[in-house]
Order: C-alpha cells, then structure tokens, then sequence
C-alpha cells in the first residue's frame, strides 16, 4: 500500500536517544550538549505575541510569493528586488520546492559530506536522490571543499543541484572565496542550479563582519535560503525565504516555475508573514546577543580542552552553532557517546550523525546556556581522564 519513499519512517531512533528516553523515564538530569533547540536554550526575542497580532492576520488575500508588504520589508532589508524573493514555511520546505523545480525522479542532488542530516529525507521525498561531496579537514588551517573532486561530480548528468551551506552544520565552515569563484563557474559550465543555505551566515564567531551572501550571483541560477528559525530563533514561527539571483533568463523562468509550485500549498500562516516587518529590525541586535554566547562557550572550550598535553582538539569553528571536538579513542565514537550519556548524564552527538570520516569526534552545541556548558566540558574531560582506569 505504501511507497517506496515512506520506507525509512521509523528509522530515526537510535541506541543513543533510546538510552536518553530510559534516563528521562528513571528521572536522570540530562545535560544536554546536543541541545539544538533554541527556546530550551532560554533563546527568544521579547515581545514576539505582539508581533503577531496585526489586522491583516484576519484577511485571506493570497499571494504565492507571500505577502507584498513583507517582501517590501524583507527587499529593503536584504537590498534587493521584491521580484527575486519567495516566502516559505521554512528553509526545509523551500528545499522541497526547490527539489521539485528542479529535479526528475533519480536525479541528483550534490550535499556535504559531513554535513546536517536531513537531506537525504528532503531529496527522497520529491523522487530525488543525495550524492556527497567531501571536506577535507587540515589542522589548524580547516575544512576545504575537495574541488577536483567536486568538478567531477558536477559534470555527471544527473546532477541537477548543488547545495552549499555558508557556513556548513556541523563543521562551522564558511566557502572560501576561492572557492566560491570556482563553484559559481563549474555550476555555470554544467548548467547545475546552486543552492545556499545562508541560515548561519550573520553567525560568525571569529571576525565581526560575516562573510558575503551569495545573493549577487551574475551567473548561471542562484537560490539563499534563510528564514527565522535561526535568525531569531524562531523555528516555531515557521518563516523562511528564497532569494533568486543568476542569469535573467533563468531566473525568470525559475520564478515562473515556482509560482506554480507555491501557489499550489500556500503554505505561508498570515501571522507570521505579517510580523515580519516588524521582526527584521531586531535582527541585528538579536543575533549580536546570541553570537555573544556562542563566543563565550567556545573560549570555554578552548580553555578546558586545550593545552599542550591535552589529548582533545578543537576543530577549527568560523561559525554557525555547533563546535566538534576530537576526543581519546578509547573506544568506539558510539560506545564513548553511550557511556558518557550513561555515567555523567552529558549527551553529545557523535561525529558519525553528521557523517564526519574520522572517528572520535563530538559535536557540541555553542547555543548552551554558558555555565552549563561549561560545566558539562569540566565534567567531560574529568570523565575521559579517567576513563582508561575505569574500562
Ligand atoms: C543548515 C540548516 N539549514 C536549515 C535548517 C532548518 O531550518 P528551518 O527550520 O527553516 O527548516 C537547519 C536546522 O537545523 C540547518 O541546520
């Protein structure tokens, strides 16, 4: 009865979040340094009920690029043309219609290896399939696009898409400027559409200014995605946006196109669509706010993991909300991840959820609130520094 695509339903449990619901049931305290979630972090922007209240919220009058006067607000605060903008009900779901505009059943989707693991859902879901392209990690300089590689992954066929995420979830790197030039081109050349995940773009922690949009591609066909969900912490909301850029040809068949494909849901609620007005002003201060924390717990971290003699490492972080580490290879990245979680009630994520090829590696969230991040890095590293003792 069913399709082929829903096969993986249920899927997602695994030992680690099977061990964490038997620690809740027994009523263990949990410090959870894979907390992603912003609102159990004690993130959100005051005064959000009142945003939402505005008289156009109980009018029904649809648009499929969402409504006018908040893509006004949206092009003069990103400095571009209402024309070139899609509102969505997230970044996931203009994902989804991307895939949709541009995909055939078996055709191809180019994402990072490692990288945030719903892609694969997200492509399957509109008959499409995932191919990974692959980072290289050299200390201290980095990550870096393996581009020969990538060139060649390019040139196949089937490829229709090629996803960057600026900066990536979970390894907090940007694409440097080399390499953007590079990609923009071979996407030109092979007639393969780009699509950026900008959501952590104004998240970067080691420099004020954050690294450019890739909102003024000239060439070829350009879609940024970003939305409230990580801007303001707001994934609740369920507000995001697409931002076409490119070569005028393209983008006005693409806009055309996906007229159609947003007409069709209209899934945009009118709460949110219209406090956005209201909510783009706090952006910047807000994320200051949050980009504050982020910076204090990864000096944290370095302080309580570095040293000359410590046998951790922090991997380089530009930005974004996750830090990974290199622990002692004790044993296994699952079993260290199931005995921590089981002996001092700390849960991270190990490197292997995200697809990272070394082993040994947890990924911690800089969105903590700071003295619990501090305290679960003290107690982790108390942990593996007896851990050869207690195996
Ligand atoms: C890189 C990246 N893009 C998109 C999303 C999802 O954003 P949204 O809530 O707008 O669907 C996430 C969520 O963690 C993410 O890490």
């Amino acid at each position: 009865m069913f399709s082929d695509k829903s096969a993986a339903a249920g899927t997602s449990s695994n030992q680690l979040s099977q061990l964490q619901e038997k620690l809740r049931l027994e009523g263990k305290t949990i410090l959870n340094l894979a907390q992603s979630n912003p609102g159990a972090c004690g993130l959100m922007p005051a005064g959000i009920l009142e945003t939402l209240t505005q008289p156009e919220v109980l009018q029904y009058t649809p648009d499929c690029r969402g409504a006018l006067n908040s893509r006004q607000a949206l092009a003069a605060w990103l400095g571009c043309s209402v024309d070139d903008l899609f509102l969505s009900a997230s970044t996931s779901e203009a994902y989804s219609w991307l895939f949709k505009l541009l995909c055939n059943p078996g055709d191809q989707i180019l994402v990072p290896h490692p990288g945030y693991p719903l892609f694969e859902h997200l492509a399957g879901l509109e008959n499409a399939t995932t191919r990974y392209y692959r980072m290289d990690y050299i200390h201290p300089a980095g990550w870096r696009i393996d581009l020969p590689e990538l060139e060649k992954q390019v040139a196949e066929p089937d490829v229709k898409a090629l996803v960057l995420i600026h900066p990536n979830n979970p390894t907090g790197s940007y694409i440097q400027a080399d390499e953007r030039n590079t990609i923009i081109e071979l996407c030109e050349r092979y007639k393969v559409a780009l699509i950026v995940d900008e959501v952590f773009r104004l998240y970067k922690l080691d420099e004020a200014t954050a690294p450019a949009s890739f909102a003024d591609t000239r060439s070829g066909l350009c879609f940024c995605l970003n939305g409230l969900s990580k801007l303001l912490c707001l994934p609740q909301l369920k507000l995001g946006w697409m931002q076409i850029s490119g070569a005028p040809e393209l983008t006005a068949e693409a806009k055309l196109r996906l007229e159609l494909i947003a007409d069709t849901y209209l899934s945009v609620g009118a709460a949110p669509m219209h406090a956005l007005p209201l909510l783009l002003p706090r952006v910047a201060d807000f994320i200051a706010g949050v980009r504050w924390r982020l910076q204090q717990n990864l000096a944290a971290a370095a302080l309580i993991f570095g040293g000359d003699d410590s046998p951790f490492r922090l991997l380089r972080c530009e930005g974004g909300w996750t830090l990974l580490l290199a622990v002692p290879r004790y044993s296994s990245e699952e079993e260290l991840a199931l005995r921590l979680l089981e002996e001092t009630g700390i849960l991270v994520h190990p490197g292997y959820f995200f697809d990272c090829e070394q082993e040994g590696i947890f990924a911690l969230s800089l969105i903590v609130p700071e003295e619990q991040f501090s305290l679960a890095c003290r107690k982790m590293r108390q942990w593996f520094e007896a851990f050869p003792h207690n195996f």
